[in-house]
Order: C-alpha cells, then sequence, then structure tokens
C-alpha cells in the first residue's frame, strides 16, 4: 500500500508562485514571454504562474518522454510533440514540474538554442538539486526540496495523483 504525506500544502504553493509572477514581470519590462510548458506535469504550475504574471504571454506546448512507468530516468529522451510556433528572436520561458537529474532539461535546452529565441530561461516548479547529473541553470524555482518521490500540483507517479493540490511524498 502506497501512502501520501503532505510535503507543501496549497497556501504556500499559491504564495510561492505569487512571488515568481512578481519575479518575471519585473525581468520582463518589455512584456511578451512565450511560456513554453513540458506536457504534462507543468500543466498546473503553467497555468497558476501564467496568471500570477502581468507580462503578457504566449502559451506553447512541447511533449517529453523520458521516464517511462517507473520512479527514476530512463536516461534516453525523445521529444513527443514539438513546438507549433517558431520562437526565433523572442523571449522563452521553458516551464517544468520538476529538476531532478536535469536530463531531460539539458537536452531540451540544446533543441531549443538550435531555434534562437532572444533568451531562454527555465521556470520549474521544484527542484531536486541533490539528484543532478548535468548542470542545468535554473532562473525561477518554486521550492527546492529533497531527494524523495513526490507527486501532485501536476506531478504523478504512473499517471496517478496529478490532480493533487498539495506536493506530497508518496511512500510505499
Ligand atoms: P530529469 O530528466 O531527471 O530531470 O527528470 C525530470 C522529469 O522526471 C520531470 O519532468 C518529472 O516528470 C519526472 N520526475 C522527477 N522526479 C519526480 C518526482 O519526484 N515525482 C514525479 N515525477 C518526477
Ligand atoms: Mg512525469
Amino acid at each position: 500500500m502506497s501512502s501520501l504525506r503532505v510535503l507543501i500544502p496549497e497556501e504556500k504553493i499559491q504564495a510561492r508562485i505569487r512571488e515568481l509572477g512578481a519575479q518575471i514581470d519585473a525581468d520582463y519590462p518589455g512584456g511578451g514571454v512565450y511560456l513554453v510548458a513540458i506536457l504534462k506535469g507543468a500543466f498546473i504550475f503553467l497555468s497558476d504562474l501564467s496568471r500570477a504574471m502581468k507580462t503578457a504571454a504566449r502559451i506553447e506546448f512541447v511533449g517529453i518522454s523520458s521516464y517511462g512507468r517507473g520512479k527514476t530516468t530512463s536516461g534516453e529522451v525523445k521529444l513527443t510533440k514539438d513546438l507549433d510556433v517558431s520562437v526565433e528572436g523572442h523571449d522563452v520561458i521553458v516551464v517544468e514540474d520538476i529538476v531532478d537529474s536535469g536530463i531531460t532539461l539539458s537536452y531540451l535546452l540544446q533543441v531549443f538554442r538550435q531555434r534562437r529565441p532572444k533568451s531562454l530561461r527555465i521556470a520549474t516548479f521544484l527542484d531536486k538539486p541533490e539528484r543532478r547529473q548535468r548542470p542545468v541553470k535554473v532562473d525561477y524555482v518554486g521550492f527546492q526540496i529533497p531527494d524523495e518521490f513526490v507527486v501532485g500540483y501536476g506531478l504523478d507517479y504512473a499517471e496517478d495523483y496529478r490532480n493533487l493540490r498539495d506536493v506530497c511524498v508518496l511512500a510505499e
């Protein structure tokens, strides 16, 4: 039987996202950024973050597969859904649910740099710095968390638990 323990409650999440929105507003005074969210895990963070900022934003999605159904990365990353638009010459913020090994994001950044955006930054809801295998510079971080497997607020285990309002540790 698996059990859930609340790690970050809803109120704390919402307060932090308001701060991140204000930070992004301060960093893009000219407005007009592309928020590119990685499916599926980032969908709730994207939804709240995009409304916490006043900066005009366009929303795009990319699909990536690396994890399969397990708890650890397969190490293989595949772009399963590419951008529908050109981001050349635009400010881009990649919106991710969690940076773990860093393999997914380092692959995606390499792909995105070839699209020649004006600027490229990363906003991640969660960061597990202890598990990093590839260096990734994250510009906006919601919360740093210890090396535990978490679910909720978009994050899944084998596609379950994404719609929990809190971030919870999933223990066997
Ligand atoms: P990375 O390539 O190892 O950095 O993995 C990033 C991806 O792994 C995230 O987008 C998540 O889909 C998944 N992931 C990593 N840690 C967790 C976790 O604790 N819970 C749920 N998914 C996770
Ligand atoms: Mg996942």
